[in-house]
C-alpha cells in the first residue's frame, strides 16, 4: 500500500528520502516520487514516475539540492498508474504539495466543485482535491489551511504537505491511516510506516487519527484537528534498522520463514510461569474474575490473521473449554452484528493497522464491547484502540505474505488459551503438557527448516499443477486454509482448502490426476478419517502431498514434521507449506517478496 517519507533538516534530502522509499517498498507500489525544498531555494522541484523507486531515481536531476521534503509511492485507488497520478500533487501555482495514503470518500463532489470554480485538474487521482482545497483556503498558517481543507474531507488519510511560503515545516495529519513522526537531533523525519525511519532514528512518536503535527528542523508539535495541544512523548522502536535488511536470503520471505524459530522463542520468554503451569501476560488488562465471567470469544482478522485466528478459536475452546469462533473483520462489520456484552472480542493483525480490523474494533468499542489485541507491531492503531492485548514479538516482517507473524500469532493464542484454561478448570498436568509443548517448538520448526532441501524437491515436482486442493479436518483445517492462501499469493496456482470431512460432500467430484491434492495428517485421534479420505482420492487416481508425522502410503509424498501436543500440532504443519509455496514460486520464476496486486498493510477499504 502507499507509502509517505518526509525530512526537514540540514542534510540533503533527495537520497535520504530515496532511501527511505526503498525501506517502503515491501508494501507494494506502482509509481513514486519526491519534492524538495530548502530556506533558501524559490519555490517547490518535483520530480515523479511512474514504476519503481530506481525508476524515479533515474529521473531525478544531478543538481537537486534542498533540506526539506516528502515523497511517496502510490498504489492505485483513483486513476492508473501513470507519471500524472504519482504523488507528490501540486496546486495550480506549483507552491503546496501533498502526498496522501487513503481514500478521499468525496473526492468526485469535492472535484465537481473546485472545476466548477475554475480548478484545472492535473490528474485523475482524490489527492489532488486536497491541494486545491488547502491552496485555496484562506487561513494565514498553512496548520489552519490544512485544517480548513480537512474539513470538507471526508475518508481516510495519512498526508504531509509542504508550502513554498512555508518552507521552515512539513504539516502532516492523520485520519485512518498511519502517520509516524521520526523525532532526530535538530532533524526531523516523517512517515507512514517505522521501517522508513529506524535507520535515522528510534524515537519516534504514532499520530491518532484526528491529529496533525508541524515538524520544524528544531522542533515538532502535535495537535487536533480542532487545533487543541495534544501530548506526545516520544517512544523508542525495539526493531534493529539491520532487521529490515534481507540478511544474506535472496528473499524477504525466505528470511522470515528462516526466523520462526528465534521468532516463537521471542513470543515465549519471560512469560512462562512453571510454578503454576501457566503464561503472564502483562498486557492482558483482564483481571482472573473478569476472565471467568467470559462467555463466549469472538476473534476477528483478516487473510492469514484470520487463519491464526481460526487455530486461535480452536485452542482456546480445548484449553480453556469456552466457546470461540473467528470471522473474518471485513465481513462482521458489515453484517451488523449483534454485540454481546458476555462476549470477549480479539482482534488479530500483524501489522495493527488494517482498516478493516481497526473498523471492526471501533464499531465494537462503540457498542460497548470488550476488545482485546494480539498484534506485532507495538503501539500501532489497533493495540492502542484495544483494551489491552497480547503482543506477538515476531519482529518486523517485511514480506508482502505473512510467515513469522502467522506462527508467533499462533503461539501467542497458545499462551493466551492456556492462561485463560489455568484460571478456569485446565489441570496442573495438562497445564504443565503445554508448557512443555510449547518449549519444544523452536527446536521441532528448526528441525521443519532443516529438510528445505526435501521440500524443494517436492515442491518441484508440484509446481506445473494448474489448480490445487489442501485438506484438513478440525485443526489441520485452518493450517489447510493458511497453506493454499500461501501458494495463491506468491505462486498464482489456483489453490482451494476444504475440511478434509467434506471432501465427498461435493468437491471429490474435481479430484483427477491433473489436480494434487495436499492433506494435513497428524497422528492424532483422527488419523483413521483422514487415511479414508486419502484413499477416496487415490480411488480416484489423485496425487497426494500429506504433511504427517510419519510417511503415508497412500500418499506419492509425505512431508514428516516432529510431533508436539495434539492442540500445538497445527503450529509445526504450518511450516513446511510456507516452503512448499515458497520453493513452487521460486520454481515457477514469480516476484516472491512483492506478489501481483498485493500490498503489505491494506490500510483502506
Ligand atoms: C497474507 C497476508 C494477509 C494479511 C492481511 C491482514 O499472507 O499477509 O492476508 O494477513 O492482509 O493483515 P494484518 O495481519 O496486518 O492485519
Amino acid at each position: 500500500m502507499c507509502g509517505i517519507v518526509g525530512y526537514i533538516g540540514k542534510r540533503d534530502v533527495a537520497p535520504l528520502l530515496l532511501e527511505g522509499l526503498q525501506r517502503l517498498e515491501y508494501r507494494g507500489y506502482d509509481s513514486a516520487g519526491i519534492v524538495i525544498t530548502s530556506p533558501k531555494a524559490a519555490g517547490l522541484r518535483m520530480v515523479k514516475a511512474k514504476g519503481r523507486v530506481r525508476d524515479l531515481e533515474a529521473r531525478v536531476p544531478k543538481r537537486f539540492a534542498g533540506t526539506t521534503g516528502i515523497a511517496h509511492t502510490r498504489w492505485a485507488t483513483h486513476g492508473a498508474p501513470s507519471d500524472d497520478n504519482s504523488h507528490p500533487h501540486l496546486d495550480t501555482e506549483g507552491k503546496v504539495a501533498v502526498v496522501h495514503n487513503g481514500i478521499i470518500d468525496n473526492a468526485d463532489d469535492l472535484r465537481a466543485k473546485l472545476t466548477a470554480d475554475g480548478v484545472v485538474f492535473a490528474s485523475e487521482t482524490d489527492t489532488e482535491t486536497v491541494v486545491h482545497l488547502i491552496a485555496r483556503a484562506q487561513a494565514e498558517t498553512l496548520e489552519e489551511k490544512v485544517r480548513e481543507a480537512l474539513r470538507h474531507v471526508e475518508g481516510t488519510y495519512g498526508l504531509a504537505v509542504m508550502h513554498a511560503d512555508f518552507p521552515d515545516r512539513i504539516v502532516v495529519a492523520r485520519n485512518g491511516s498511519p502517520v509516524v513522526l521520526g523525532i532526530g537531533e535538530k532533524e526531523m523525519f516523517v512517515a507512514s510506516d517505522v521501517a522508513a525511519l529506524v535507520s535515522h532514528t528510534r524515537q519516534i512518536v504514532t499520530l491518532d487519527d484526528g491529529e496533525m503535527a508541524t515538524l520544524k528542523a528544531d522542533d515538532f508539535r502535535t495537535y487536533t484537528t480542532e487545533g487543541s495541544t495534544t501530548s506526545a512523548t516520544p517512544t523508542t522502536v525495539e526493531w534493529e534498522a539491520e532487521s529490515y535488511d534481507m540478511g544474506g536470503h535472496d528473499t524477504y520471505m525466505h528470511k522470515e520463514i528462516s526466523e520462526q524459530a528465534d521468532a516463537v522463542d521471542r513470543v515465549l520468554r519471560g512469560r512462562i510461569d512453571d510454578r503454576f503451569s501457566t503464561v503472564h501476560l502483562g498486557g492482558l488488562n483482564l483481571d482472573a474474575r473478569e476472565a471467568r465471567g467470559v462467555r463466549r470469544i469472538k476473534i476477528l482478522g483478516c487473510g492469514t490473521s484470520y487463519h491464526a485466528g481460526l487455530i486461535g478459536a480452536g485452542l482456546i475452546e480445548s484449553l480453556a473449554r469456552i466457546p470461540a469462533d473467528a470471522e473474518p473483520a471485513s465481513e462482521f462489520r458489515y453484517r451488523n452484528p449483534v454485540v454481546d456484552p458476555d462476549t470477549l472480542y480479539i482482534a488479530v493483525s500483524q501489522s495493527g493497522e488494517t482498516y478493516d480490523v481497526l473498523a471492526a474494533v471501533q464499531e465494537l468499542k462503540r457498542k460497548g464491547a470488550r476488545v482485546l489485541g494480539v498484534v506485532n507491531v507495538v503501539g500501532s492503531a489497533i493495540a492502542r484502540e484495544a483494551d489491552g492485548g497480547v503482543y506477538v514479538h515476531a519482529g518486523p516482517e517485511v514480506c508482502v505474505v505473512s510467515t513469522k507473524c502467522f506462527t508467533n500469532t499462533v503461539v501467542a493464542f497458545a499462551l493466551l488459551a492456556l492462561h485463560l484454561g489455568r484460571i478456569r478448570d485446565l489441570s496442573v498436568s495438562d497445564g504443565k503438557r503445554i508448557i512443555e509443548g510449547l518449549r519444544k517448538l523452536p527446536e521441532q520448526i528448526a528441525e521443519i527448516l532443516r529438510t528445505e532441501d526435501r521440500i524443494k524437491e517436492v515442491a518441484e515436482a508440484y509446481a506445473g499443477a494448474q489448480s490445487m486442493m489442501f485438506i484438513g479436518r478440525v485443526r489441520g483445517y485452518p493450517v489447510a486454509l493458511e497453506a493454499s492462501l500461501k501458494l495463491k499469493e506468491i505462486s498464482y496456482i489456483h489453490a482451494e482448502a476444504y475440511p478434509a470431512s467434506e471432501l465427498k460432500h461435493g468437491p471429490l467430484a474435481l479430484i483427477e490426476p491433473a489436480l494434487p491434492t495436499v492433506a494435513i495428517v497428524p497422528d492424532d485421534d483422527l488419523l483413521e478419517k483422514n487415511r479414508a479420505a486419502l484413499e477416496e482420492i487415490k480411488a480416484r487416481s489423485g496425487r497426494i502431498l500429506a504433511v504427517a508425522h510419519r510417511e503415508q502410503e497412500k500418499a506419492d509424498h509425505t512431508l514428516v514434521v516432529p510431533k508436539n501436543e495434539p492442540e500445538l500440532d497445527p503450529i509445526l504443519m504450518g511450516i513446511p507449506l510456507q516452503l512448499l509455496a515458497y520453493h513452487t514460486a521460486l520454481a515457477m520464476g514469480r516476484d516472491i517478496d512483492k506478489p501481483r496486486n498485493l500490498a503489505k498493510s491494506v490500510t483502506v477499504e
